[in-house]
């Protein structure tokens, strides 16, 4: 089965930039690809190769002309798994859109400079309502750390060397549930987009 977007969603935008002529420095920029230090992509795309799973979603931000999007999709084989590509100059994703126009695991989006407001779009504003989190579902992810978010609610572990007691998981997942009910206003789902950075010393 073909990776399905959700619904409304456009993979390639009906804006100018995906219609303009491909730009020689954005074709100059793509051959760095093949430079040594792209290996510094080697763990991520491991990583990502490792987690992504079917129906996800990748945001590849500043994703320019999608060398990363080539190396992850290279790494998920036939795996149903989208990548957006979200940029704020069109020369560098309408390369992008041309390399993979016919690969329907890959949509681009254009950040635009809103004049009138003198900033840049944000993500969310560029991707549209589509790509929303059920709050239920975050708050299934988030409740796990309730320890270390509410340790001083019966003590943590860690820190007290001894099992906090049972009644008190109820209270943090409670106050937790609660305060996320107030941070999205009892929505049901949000606008999600977030940034992952992972970082290793140096050998
Ligand atoms: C050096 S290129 C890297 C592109 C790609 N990540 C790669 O590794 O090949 C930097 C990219 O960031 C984009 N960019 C610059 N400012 C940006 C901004 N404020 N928001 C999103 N993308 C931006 C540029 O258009 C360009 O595609």
């Amino acid at each position: 089965m073909p990776f399905l977007w959700p619904d409304g969603f456009t993979r390639v935008p009906e804006e100018p930039w995906t219609k303009q002529q491909v730009d020689a420095l954005a074709l100059n920029y793509d051959t760095v690809e093949n430079h040594g230090w792209y290996s510094n992509l080697d763990h991520t795309v491991e990583q990502i190769g490792e987690y992504a799973r079917r129906g996800d979603i990748l945001i590849d931000y500043s994703g320019g002309t999608g060398i990363l999007a080539k190396r992850l999709l290279d790494r998920l084989g036939a795996r149903e798994v989208g990548i957006i590509i979200v940029d704020s100059s069109p020369k560098f994703p309408r390369l992008a859109l041309e390399k993979f126009r016919d690969e329907p695991r890959m949509a681009f989006r254009r950040i635009r400079y809103l004049n009138d407001e003198s900033r840049l779009e944000r993500v969310d504003e560029v991707l549209g309502p589509a790509i929303l989190a059920r709050v239920a579902e975050w708050y299934e992810f988030l409740s796990v750390y309730h320890e270390g978010v509410l340790g001083w609610i019966g003590g943590a572990e860690k820190v007290t060397g001894a099992a906090a007691p049972e009644d008190v998981f109820g209270d943090r997942l409670e106050i937790m549930r609660t305060a996320m009910d107030r941070v999205f206003n009892d929505a049901f789902e949000f606008g999600a987009s977030w940034t992952y950075i992972t970082c290793e010393l140096r050998a």
